[in-house]
Parts: structure tokens; C-alpha cells; sequence
């Protein structure tokens, strides 16, 4: 099969947004800078990679799920660190006034903005969390934050689910959500943004078996990414080390995919220790202690093992690797296909009548299949501008219904990436499609 030959960010987000997949935020209204929306068919996908992320960490004897608000106690915030730690190094052009990571550029080189040779302001912490108000007394107790991390919502109830879910060490706590940066400088479509979808599972266990949780969980999600169609020689593994490695790590890894801007994380797994239950212990009063019940009664707080990984990352790295222009300039045969992953498309099948007298067996078709899979029927134009609008929205099969399908009982389908087409009869029609969907 050919290879995603994506050249430039600018590619996929016309794509997004020609086909329905992303919008800018508030688009009507000039947009909102670095803020997305995603549409019919990215949500489909979202979801989708959502669900599949689900299933593989929470199907397990081992793992359970939660769904913690989005607002906490401001308390988590000073004891998690992020209230004094989570800044990042701003400064700005002395001349057009634009700001920039201090970390991200040469300070000493012309402003990228205004070129201007005017030095910069001197280094200084701007912190990245969003802070709101809660109820009517808008004074500093009301002051509430927007989750910069969807993990202090697992470690602030560990003790709750592994009671009331009796578990026993090793065990794990996945969670979906959205959480929320003020980053500085935002960019490259869905990468960086300030708000964002978090997928992340923080695996308790014994302290001293951290090193083989991290190998177990760096090889597990290395392969959840390849199960989704991602090539393997798009990723690497990026060790964090010395200044680079968080406050509350002893180990810690970046999973990095190679996007159109360049390499880039896309999840990491982090070796915390027993550094948040530790801080919530001392902050809360509350005893945090894990009896264990193998080892003599012994009472300690556990280690953690954590993989975060961003679902909008994620999906642009889905999107980036199933992109394909395929016979560039040849105005016949040009084609941009989107080859997802079938369990990941957003559409399974497409179910196109070639002439509108034969929308009433098409439709009828339609109705059967869309009980089992995600479809979607078409009637208006062309049957080749038909295909390529299902070929841009990734759907891996197209099935025709001709004039001879009224005779034979059976219907053409079409595959999505080798353009074969094969004559199947109507009553194998749902057997081929689950076969060729796995
Ligand atoms: N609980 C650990 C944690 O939050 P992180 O490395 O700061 O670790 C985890 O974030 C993942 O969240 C990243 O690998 C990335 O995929 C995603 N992420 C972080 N900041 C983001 C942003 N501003 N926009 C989009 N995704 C982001």
C-alpha cells in the first residue's frame, strides 16, 4: 500500500475543513485563534479513536474507569504544584509587543514577527492555568482553576475506587477529558491548543517495580498506536532526562510522531513515584495508605505509573498518516484518499444508487446496513465525484446499485484503496463488509 505523502499542515487543514472533518472555532465571527471545532466526520473519528482507546484500557480485569469534573478544590492545584510550577518562560518584543516561550526561540535573533532587532523583555513565569470564578462573590475564595491535567482527578480518588472497587495492587484508573492550557504560543492546526482532550491511565503499583511498568506500558501503547494504522518508522521514543524530566518523575518517556511541522509528543509515560499521593496525603490530612494484604498488612502509598496521551494528538497523527494524493496533476486520476484504519473511519460504508430511479432499493439497502455499520447514502452528482468525496472522507467501501442489481440481486462494491470492484450479491453483502472492516 502506498505511503501518506502529506508535504504541508496546509493540505490536511483544507481537507478538515472541505470535507467536513474540523472548523475553526466561531468561524463566522473572524475565528478564534487556536480554537477548533470539530465537525460531522471528526467527531466520528474522535469518537472512534476514543472508543478504541476505552477498550484497550479498560476491558481488562485490571483497570477501571471514571469521569472526574472538570473543576476541583483549588487545594489539588497548590498541592499538585501546578500553582507555583506550571509556567513556562515568557518574553516579548520590546517593538510589536508580540509574545513568545523564551524556550522556543533565539532571544538574541530579530523578532519572527516585526523583524525589529530591539532586544527582548527579560525572561519571566507566566502560569498556564486557566482561572475562573465559581457561584456569585466574585472575590480570590470564589477562584477556581479550568484542569491544566485530567490525572489530579484519578489521583484525588484512588482511595474511593480502590475500596469501593476492591482492588488490588497492580491496578489502574483511566480517564477521559478535557483539560485546559493558557499556552503561549499555540499552533500547527490541532497540536498545540488551549484546550484539549486528554486521554490518560495512572497504573498503581507496588513501589520498586516501576521500571517493569514502564516497559510493559511503553510496549503497550507503542502498539495501540500501530493497531491504528500509524507507521511504525513515524515514531520514536524521546527519554526525558536531567531538566527535561518533571518534578514528580523518576523516568519518563515521550512517545513523538513525525507530523507535517516536524517530530512532535504525542504521549508520554511517566515513572511519578508516590509524589501526588504523598503531596494530596499532606495537603488533604487524609490518610492516603494502601494496606497491603500479600505482604504482611505492610501500609505505604503506591507508586504510579501514567500514560497520557492527547486525543487531538492523537487524531492528527491518524489523519497525517492516512493522507494520500495520489496522481498528482493528472487531472483524471488525481485523487486524495483518506486510508484510515477501518476500525477508525468515520464512515463505513457509503451506499450509492447510479440513478436516482433506483433510490428505492437503494435506500431500502441503506436502511439494512446502517443497523450494523456507520453509513451513509448518496444520490446527488456524478458517480466518480461521488467516489472521491467518500475517497477524501476515508470510506473504505462504496457500493454501487445498478440497473442489473434489480435482475441479479447483487450490487458493485467498490475498495476504497485499490479501487477493485467486485460483484456481490445482496445477501453477502453484510458478511463481505464485516470481513473487510477488521
Ligand atoms: N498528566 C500528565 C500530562 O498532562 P503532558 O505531557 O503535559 O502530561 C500529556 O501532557 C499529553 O497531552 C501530551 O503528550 C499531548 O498529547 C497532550 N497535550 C499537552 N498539551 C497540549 C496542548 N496544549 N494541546 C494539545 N495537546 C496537548
Amino acid at each position: 500500500m502506498s505511503e501518506s505523502n502529506l508535504k504541508d499542515m496546509s493540505q490536511l487543514v483544507s481537507l478538515a475543513k472541505r470535507r467536513g472533518f474540523i472548523f475553526q472555532s466561531s468561524e463566522i465571527y473572524g475565528g478564534l485563534s487556536s480554537c477548533w471545532d470539530y465537525a460531522p466526520y471528526g467527531i466520528e473519528l474522535k469518537n472512534n479513536i476514543k472508543q478504541k482507546w476505552w477498550k484497550a484500557m479498560t476491558l481488562r480485569e485490571d483497570i477501571v474507569g471514571i469521569d472526574a469534573s472538570i473543576f476541583m478544590h483549588p487545594q489539588v492545584w497548590k498541592a499538585s504544584g501546578h500553582v507555583d510550577g506550571f509556567n513556562d518562560p515568557m518574553v516579548d518584543c520590546k517593538s510589536c509587543k508580540s509574545r513568545f516561550r523564551a524556550d522556543k526561540i533565539d532571544v538574541t535573533a530579530p523578532c519572527v514577527v516585526c523583524g525589529s532587532k530591539d532586544t527582548f523583555t527579560e525572561p519571566r513565569d507566566f502560569n498556564l492555568m486557566f482561572k475562573t470564578q465559581m457561584g456569585p462573590v466574585e472575590d480570590s475564595s470564589a477562584q477556581v482553576y479550568l484542569r491544566p491535567e485530567t490525572a489530579q482527578g484519578i489521583f484525588v480518588n484512588f482511595l474511593n475506587v480502590q475500596q469501593t472497587m476492591r482492588k488490588k495492587l497492580p491496578f489502574g484508573i483511566s480517564q477521559i477529558g478535557k483539560a485546559f492550557r493558557n499556552e503561549i504560543t499555540p499552533g500547527n492546526f490541532i497540536f498545540r491548543t488551549r484546550e484539549f482532550e486528554q486521554m490518560e491511565m495512572q497504573y498503581f503499583i507496588k513501589p520498586g517495580t516501576q521500571k517493569d511498568a514502564m516497559e510493559q506500558w511503553r510496549e503497550l501503547r507503542f502498539n495501540w498506536h500501530l493497531s491504528n494504522g500509524i507507521r511504525k518508522e513515524k515514531l520514536r521514543w524521546y527519554q526525558q532526562t536531567g531538566e527535561d524530566l518533571a518534578h514528580y518523575a523518576d523516568a519518563a518517556y515521550d512517545l513523538e510522531y513525525e507530523y507535517a511541522h516536524g517530530w512532535g509528543e504525542m504521549e508520554g509515560i511517566h515513572s511519578r513515584t508516590d509524589f501526588d499521593l504523598k503531596t494530596h496525603q499532606e495537603h488533604s490530612g487524609k490518610n492516603l495508605m494502601y494496606t497491603d494484604a500479600m505482604d504482611n498488612n505492610k501500609k505505604y502509598l503506591p507508586y504510579v505509573l501514567e500514560t497520557s496521551v492527547g486525543c487531538d494528538r492523537c487524531l492528527l497523527a491518524v489523519m497525517s498518516d492516512a493522507y494520500r494524493l495520489e496522481n498528482e496533476g493528472d487531472k483524471e486520476n488525481e485523487r486524495v484518499v483518506m486510508k484510515f484504519h477501518p476500525s477508525l473511519a468515520p464512515v463505513k460504508v457509503a451506499v450509492l444508487p447510479l440513478v436516482k430511479k433506483l433510490e428505492e432499493p437503494a435506500t431500502k439497502l441503506f436502511q439494512d446496513l446502517a443497523t450494523e455499520f456507520a453509513a451513509e447514502y448518496d444520490v446527488a452528482g456524478s458517480i466518480g465525484k461521488r467516489y472521491r468525496r467518500q475517497d477524501e472522507i476515508g470510506t473504505p467501501f462504496c457500493i454501487t446499485f445498478d440497473f442489473d442489481s434489480l435482475e441479479d440481486n447483487a450490487v458493485t462494491i467498490r475498495d476504497r484503496d485499490s479501487m477493485k470492484q467486485e460483484r456481490i450479491s445482496l445477501d453477502k453483502v453484510k458478511e463481505y463488509l464485516r470481513n473487510g472492516l477488521v
